[in-house]
């Protein structure tokens, strides 16, 4: 979707013009008084459509309620907007235009919200699915669209590669991305590497399958960086859950375990563009988990990067094991704070369903902020406890620990897992997208498939 920017979209012929209404507020805009009937209210989500009869530039106009203005809010933008889009979008409209009358600034979320309604991932479709393909809209500054449409790019890509097959998006591929990366130094570690810098929890769990692994280390620098920063993603290229092999219905969608991968590269592209003042360090233990000859097993002893040893009680918690060795070599690069994004645990969809991420940290303040910084970019998060109980469940005969503990808190659990392989110096926080990351029906500003969870959030944190 192309966006241009034009002095007043009121005199753009386009198929669909998008005029709002607030509730209970007498408005301005003549169009809405022209247009949209008494009984249209404003209210948040209401919308409706006219043909003009050429009796003005557009063919059709759209007015979206937007609610009491008082409450409007990004989200409330965000979501209105991308309905009006999903609306145009099967209206069959190819080019629309924004004339939105709000003392918001609207720009940034309304570019996003409607970058997010307007994808679809039809690369292997024949006949490709009807989208917009131009976005008009004014008075909004240059510096607001360009930034907006690096980070609905950004997005973009995430939502793309979570959505590919697994056959298509293996390490090897992602490796071969983030070596393309312009502007991003990047150093790719094989499985002798791997092996030669102690990596033993992570290279277990790739043992199964015939697609080596790859350990990913991108980085983007700025002379004299106010601070150094580590983003790590879960990049479980499949996860067929390994010997303790997962029933087909939780297999299906398994590709997207790489979704913290699609992410921190999605992120890392977009900070080349958007120059902030740190420096960052973009980092992916890539492999598959998958049941073979060759696979780990329950009961082996594993030893990570740190010296601690695990003993492996299920295959299928193999998320925790490559980000332990990450998160290892994360600290040992001595930045100031650790973000690791993963689709970790099934408990975590459960006990927060798609509506919000879980988090959590061994530095409140630290995992407050990101909390704040998620909802004004329009991702939720919601803090779950990291107590000595949860680790309690986790001990081992055998070894320091064992990789899952009881079927209960397993969200929490995992996080305190993680824990053992952070530096205490370290302020790291720990975001659990399992629920998030790849919605099996359509959601808000979402189709079904990838939603690019963790980009807005994590470019607005490193950027601000
Ligand atoms: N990748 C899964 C978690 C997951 C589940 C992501 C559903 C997205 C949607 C993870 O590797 C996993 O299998 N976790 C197990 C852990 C258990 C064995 C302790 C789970 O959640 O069942
Ligand atoms: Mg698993
Ligand atoms: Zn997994």
């Amino acid at each position: 979707m192309e966006i241009r920017v034009v002095d007043n979209t009121r005199d753009i012929s386009c198929d669909v013009l998008i005029i709002n209404k607030f509730e209970g507020k007498q408005t301005s805009n003549p169009l809405v008084n022209r247009f949209a009937p008494e009984t249209f209210t404003g209210k948040k989500g209401e919308i409706f459509v006219i043909h003009t009869q050429k009796e003005y530039p557009s063919t059709y106009i759209l007015a979206i309620g937007l609610g009491k203005e008082q409450e409007v809010d990004n989200s409330v933008i965000r979501e209105n907007i991308a309905k009006a889009v999903k609306k145009c979008i099967e209206m069959k409209a190819k080019t629309i235009a924004f004339d939105i009358e709000t003392d918001y600034a609207f720009g940034e979320c309304a570019i996003i919200g409607a970058s997010i309604a307007n994808y679809h991932f039809d690369k292997y479709k024949t006949k490709k699915e009807h989208r917009i393909s131009e976005l008009y809209i004014s008075r909004v500054s240059s510096e607001i669209i360009e930034t907006s449409k690096i980070i609905a790019d950004s997005v973009k890509l995430a939502r793309n590669l979570a959505n590919e097959p697994a056959a298509f998006a293996t390490p090897s591929k992602l490796a071969e991305i983030a070596q393309g990366l312009e502007g991003i130094k990047t150093v790719v570690y094989d499985e002798s590497k791997i092996k030669e810098l102690g990596m033993n929890a992570y290279l277990a769990v790739a043992k199964g399958s015939v697609e080596p692994p790859k350990f990913i280390h991108m980085k983007y620098t700025v002379d004299n960086p106010k601070k150094r920063i580590a983003i790590i993603g879960k990049g479980l290229c499949f996860d067929s859950g390994g010997l303790d092999i997962k029933p087909p219905a939780s297999m299906l969608n398994m590709r997207d375990d790489m979704s913290g991968a699609a992410c921190v590269l999605a992120v890392m592209k977009a900070l080349v563009k958007l120059k902030p003042d740190v420096e960052v360090h973009g980092i992916i233990a890539a492999c598959e988990n998958m049941p073979s000859g060759s696979s780990y097993k329950p009961g082996d002893i594993l030893t990570a990067k740190n010296g601690k040893t695990i003993e492996v009680d299920n295959t299928d918690a193999e998320g925790r094991l490559t980000l332990a060795d990450a998160l290892c070599y994360a600290c040992e690069l001595g930045v100031d704070e650790v973000v690791d994004i993963a689709t970790l645990t099934g408990a975590c969809m459960v006990a927060l369903g798609t509506a919000a991420s879980g988090i959590m940290g061994n530095n409140d303040e630290f995992v407050s902020d990101l909390v704040k910084i998620g909802a004004s970019s329009g991702e939720k998060y919601w803090q779950l406890p990291m107590w000595q109980e949860y680790r309690d469940n986790m001990n081992s005969d055998v070894a320091d620990m064992k990789n899952t503990g009881t079927r209960y808190g397993g969200a929490s659990a995992a996080g305190m897992f993680l824990k053992e392989f952070v530096t205490d110096s370290v302020k790291w926080a720990h975001i659990d997208i399992a629920g998030t990351a790849f919605l099996e029906k359509p959601n808000k500003e979402f189709c079904k498939g990838a939603t690019g969870a963790g980009v807005r959030t994590l470019l607005s944190y490193i950027t601000r």
